[in-house]
């Protein structure tokens, strides 16, 4: 892992890619221009992270050699022929899988059913819908220029092909619109009111959505995958116990290896589960689930919870610091990891600011505003979240330091447009 100056103090990386260079070293090269660029670099991706050796490590493992299609067969049942999978010899990664979803449990203090097989966000949502979906209904979910996900109901992606989805708005400054999502839920009476993001900074109010999704009896579910490590380490209200269904992702801040998890009532358990296997997946990547049980009992200790809350105190004062330079933060702030900075009254686009920031080392990306004008290949705005350098121990002045940076930048493309025109 590697420190606030990029120095790892780890050897792990260094051997795998000496061990890959043996077979390859054109892919050996990559890695390691990949692995120094990491390294080199300030990441402000908000949806990324860096996780521990130890979850590398199970993701690497044996278990990457085992086919288990199916779900663990009940403890009694093994003896007698493994009734739950399609395959032999799965004693071992039944116990890790069964374990895997119980540390779950434990990080979300839920009684929550769990499936810990989606390969991905995308897959966790595409089976989660499918569990209480039929083609053609309607999802009411958040605008996509306005935070939502490309599962959530875009139109070049499955969900708004496959489904009637309507979407819910930020107001004026940038907060989620209730009196918006109201009046929509009673006009449109959807079977599932959606909630969750990739870019929204505040607080989601679950307790809110779970009254207006049940006034109009519609499911009620989250996709958490942003703000689950916040969640777990108690930086945000949690959605269990008021959401029908539950979805993440295990790589953003939860810091663990890529992958989708989904929760959902004990009632909604085996359409989940068929929905995952056989309807959207085959054979399980027992190998992830071991990296995701190295995460929950990550997530568990003491130092998740001082980590969570480092990301929340680093955020705020990062968007702080814009604020006093004066920029325009959406919504004036952060309750989480991520802020938008909305770019709109300078003439060059997000894309512009983030192309010149890869130049000086710092990584983050271009992304759309409220009210957005530019295409979705420009956009007006930039992302920016901590998760990630917080991992590398950033605390708020380095954080500081950073938006200075930013500000040169900025000011440099000014002067590059106004020369220009
Ligand atoms: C809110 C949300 N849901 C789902 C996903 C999809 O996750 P994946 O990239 O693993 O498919 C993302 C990815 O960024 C996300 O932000």
């Amino acid at each position: 892992m590697f420190d606030r100056n990029g120095n790892d103090s780890s050897t792990y990386n260094q051997e795998n890619i000496a061990e890959i260079r043996k077979t390859s070293p054109r892919v050996a090269d990559l890695i390691e221009k990949e692995y120094n660029r990491q390294k080199n670099n300030v990441e402000l991706i908000a949806s990324e992270n860096y996780c521990s050796e130890a979850v590398m490590a199970a993701c690497g493992s044996c278990l990457s050699w085992k086919y288990a299609e199916g779900y663990p067969a009940k403890p009694i049942e093994r003896h007698s022929g493994n009734k739950g999978r399609y395959y032999g010899g799965t004693r071992y990664v039944d116990e890790l899988e069964e374990y895997c979803c119980d540390m779950w449990r434990k990080v979300f203090d839920t009684d929550y059913h769990v499936n810990v097989q989606p390969h991905s966000g995308s897959q966790a949502n595409f089976a989660a819908y499918k569990a209480v979906l039929e083609p053609g209904d309607t999802i009411l979910s958040l605008n996509l220029d306005n935070g939502g996900h490309l599962t959530h109901g875009s139109a070049v992606n499955f969900s708004g092909k496959l489904y009637d989805v309507h979407f819910y708005n930020v107001d004026e400054n940038g907060f989620i619109d209730m009196e918006d999502l109201k009046k929509k839920a009673n006009e449109l009476h959807p079977k599932l009111i959606l909630t969750g993001a990739s870019a929204y900074s505040r607080t989601i109010d679950f307790p809110a959505f779970a009254e207006i999704a049940k006034s109009v009896d519609a499911y009620f579910m989250v996709d958490m995958a942003h703000i689950a490590g916040l969640v777990a380490g108690g930086e945000h209200i949690s959605p269990f116990g008021y959401a029908d269904i539950i979805t993440t992702t295990t790589h953003k801040t939860l810091r663990g290896p890529r992958g989708g998890m989904i929760f959902c009532r004990e009632e909604l358990a085996k359409k989940v589960d068929s929905a995952v296997f056989p309807y959207a997946q085959g054979g399980p990547l027992e190998h992830i689930i071991a990296g995701k049980a190295v995460c929950a009992e990550e997530a568990l200790r003491p130092e998740f919870k001082e980590y969570a809350h480092q990301v929340v105190v680093n955020c705020k004062a990062f968007a702080e610091e814009f604020i006093k330079m004066g920029y325009n933060v959406v919504t004036g702030g952060t309750d989480n990891h991520v802020f938008l900075l909305d770019l709109s009254d300078h003439e060059f686009s997000g894309r512009d600011l983030q192309n010149a920031l890869d130049e000086v080392g710092i990584t983050l990306n271009k992304n759309c505003v409220p009210n957005e004008k530019r295409s979705p290949m420009q956009t007006s705005g930039v992302r920016v979240g901590t998760a990630p350098m917080t991992t590398r121990g950033f605390k708020e002045e380095d954080f500081i330091k950073v938006a200075h940076r930013i500000d040169e930048v900025v000011k440099q493309l000014d002067a590059e447009k106004a020369a220009e025109k």
